[in-house]
């Protein structure tokens, strides 16, 4: 299905500050890939994800997302196909109580009440927060403010799965949780991490970014024994 692809064009980005966070970046994720980007902190990894889902726009070239271009006026399509899951939950998490934040993209798609119970049902189990549902999120412990930001996400399934750092703060058992929904996810992924054990298990290919330019990009055995990571 041709909505599934991700495909960067020769992408620059410059911060309003002046600083060239990305330089020159092309790359095309298909259909049900599942790509690791790696690189040290303050590579690039955070702006570049954010290009993906148009919460940045490039400075130069362009993004594309299932053959549409992303620009201001295509924001809305862009943003039920790609789902974003922040580095840091507290940017994710804004409502009274768990079930209102997981609720609140499925209740934009304009989705009956039935469907959206099903979706934040699913999606809080899927992450092993079901109990969390009545919390207040602002309340809760790192991992598991990171467990509903998943969910979050999780809830709009989208087609393309964008995650950055999304096992930083988990607990052994709801990171081998996060693994194994990984796992079963069959559509595209590009997952910016440190985790090591996450890039050899789950991810099929590997890109490398230095001081934002793309420096690897290939599958992660051979990125590997380059010794470009861990
Ligand atoms: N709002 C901003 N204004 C100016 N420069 C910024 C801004 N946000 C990030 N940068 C700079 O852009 C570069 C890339 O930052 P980015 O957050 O994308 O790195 P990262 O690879 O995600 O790092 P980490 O592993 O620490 O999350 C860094 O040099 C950073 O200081
Ligand atoms: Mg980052």
């Amino acid at each position: 299905m041709s909505h599934h692809y991700l495909r960067f064009e020769q992408v620059g980005y410059r911060y309003p500050d002046g600083h060239e966070a990305l330089h020159d970046v092309s790359f095309e994720l298909t259909h049900g890939e599942k790509a690791a980007l790696v690189g040290a902190n303050g590579a690039g990894k955070t702006t570049l994800l954010l290009h993906a889902d148009g919460l940045l726009l490039p400075t130069t070239g362009q993004v594309v997302v299932g053959g549409i271009p992303i620009t201001r006026r295509t924001l809305p399509t862009i943003r039920r196909t790609v789902g974003y899951l922040f580095q840091q939950p507290d940017d994710q998490l804004f409502m009274p109580t768990v079930e209102e934040d997981v609720a609140f993209g499925p209740a934009n798609m304009g989705l009956d009440d039935a469907e959206i119970e099903r979706r934040v049902a699913e999606a809080l189990a899927s992450v092993g927060a079901t109990e969390l549902r009545h919390r207040a999120p602002g309340r809760l412990s790192g991992g598991e403010k990171k467990r509903v930001a998943i969910a979050t996400v999780l809830a709009m399934e989208p087609s393309i799965l964008v995650m950055d750092e999304p096992t930083a703060s988990l607990d052994p058992p709801a990171r081998r949780q996060l693994f194994e929904l990984i796992r079963t996810f069959r559509h595209t992924m590009l997952i910016a991490t440190h985790d090591v054990e996450l890039i050899r298990e789950l991810c099929t290919r590997t890109l490398v970014l230095h001081r934002g330019t793309l420096v690897a990009d290939g599958p992660t055995q051979e990125v590997l024994a380059a010794g470009e990571i861990g």
